[in-house]
């Protein structure tokens, strides 16, 4: 399927553009309070014993602010942030080598982490519990294993999916720490917070309207302020009024929950093709034309966290609410 507007996942050059509102201490993170308070005492006591924090395991669906949580432990904890991506390590040698390189009390951030290759995984073992790695000098024959020593380190990995990491990884964190999706308050101020600092003159009503389309999560609340900021520019004053941004937003084909063609595709066709299930999720992959694994990964979360669909042993259903939202006749089953 085409770029689509309202994905969770980065698009374009989105991180560069993002990077000047980007919080950077727990001050300017808003919303995920209990996250946040846990991480906040897990610091403050780490640094009261001078030592690294424990390990940190941050999961839940893209764009609701692991990377930038990642980079406020760091900056909390006053340390160096080494950033680098699971399918980036190719080599257990590659991960050797980043590990030699830390800083004591270093952050060293695994994006990705479920996409590790399994011999590159089974460096961060010890790693992570004795602060070692073992090494292989010299080949063949004369092949043997030095235990080289590594300053304590924090390890924060991040995850969309917490379920396909390996349980000996899994268990290797003390801080296991799950994001969830924004309230709406929490999007409203994260917008009203990036119009001051990228200089857009919004009314608060407007800002509202935003975060109610953002799918509860911050970088759609972003990208909907850049597009309707677009709007006010060329349409408007340059102020983003309710208004201009209820225009926009339809011009944009948001609809009033932050739903576009591509959840209305899918939805649309489970209810044509499959009674409102359920289905498994081959079928409607192969239905629909995209990858199992994006379905999951991407488009359903929020279907799942707004009651439009339901899991069942026997596969995903569309619940009431949906053919309410389409004006159609809600079935008996459903
Ligand atoms: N709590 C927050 N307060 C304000 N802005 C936030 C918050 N969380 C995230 N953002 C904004 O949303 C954007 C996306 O967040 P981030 O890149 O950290 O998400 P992510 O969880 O790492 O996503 P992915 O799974 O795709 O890597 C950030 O650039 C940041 O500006
Ligand atoms: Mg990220």
């Amino acid at each position: 399927m085409e770029d689509r507007m309202m994905t969770q996942e980065e698009i374009g050059e989105e991180g560069q553009i993002e990077s000047g509102i980007r919080p950077l201490t727990f001050a300017e993170y808003i919303g995920q309070d209990k996250v946040k308070e846990n991480l906040q005492v897990f610091i403050e006591a780490a640094k009261m014993r001078e030592e690294s924090l424990d390990h940190v395991l941050l999961y839940g669906p893209p764009g609701l602010g692991k990377t930038t949580l990642a980079s406020i432990i760091a900056e909390e904890m006053g340390v160096n942030l080494r950033t680098t991506a699971g399918p980036a390590i190719e080599r257990p040698g590659d991960l050797a080598a980043i590990l030699s390189g830390l800083e004591p009390g270093d952050v060293l951030f695994i994006d990705e982490i479920h996409r590790l290759h399994r011999s590159v995984e089974e460096v961060l073992y010890p790693a992570m519990e004795d602060f070692c790695i073992d090494i292989v000098i010299g080949k063949e024959d004369s092949a043997r294993s030095v235990r080289l020593d590594l300053p304590p380190f924090t390890l924060v990995g991040a995850t969309t999916r917490a379920g396909m990491l390996s349980a000996p990884l899994r268990d290797r964190f003390g801080v296991m720490s799950r994001l969830e999706y924004y309230k709406e308050q929490d999007l409203s101020d994260i917008i009203m917070r990036s119009a001051d600092l990228l200089d857009i003159p919004i009314e608060e009503p407007a800002g509202s309207e935003l975060a109610r389309r953002s799918r509860g999560t911050p970088r759609i609340a972003n990208r909907l302020l850049r597009r309707v900021r677009d709007f006010a520019q060329v349409k408007g004053d340059g102020e983003v009024t309710e208004a201009l941004a209820v225009d926009a937003l339809e011009k944009l084909q948001v609809d009033r929950l932050g739903l576009d063609h591509v959840d209305n595709k899918l939805l649309l066709t489970m209810i044509e093709t499959f009674r409102g299930g359920p289905v498994g999720l081959e079928n409607m992959a192969a239905t629909i034309g995209e990858e199992a694994h994006t379905i999951e990964d991407v488009y359903e979360p929020y279907l799942l966290q707004i009651g439009f669909l339901q899991r069942t042993p026997r596969g995903r259903k569309v619940t009431h609410h949906v053919y309410e939202h389409f004006h159609l006749e809600v079935p008996e089953d459903a």
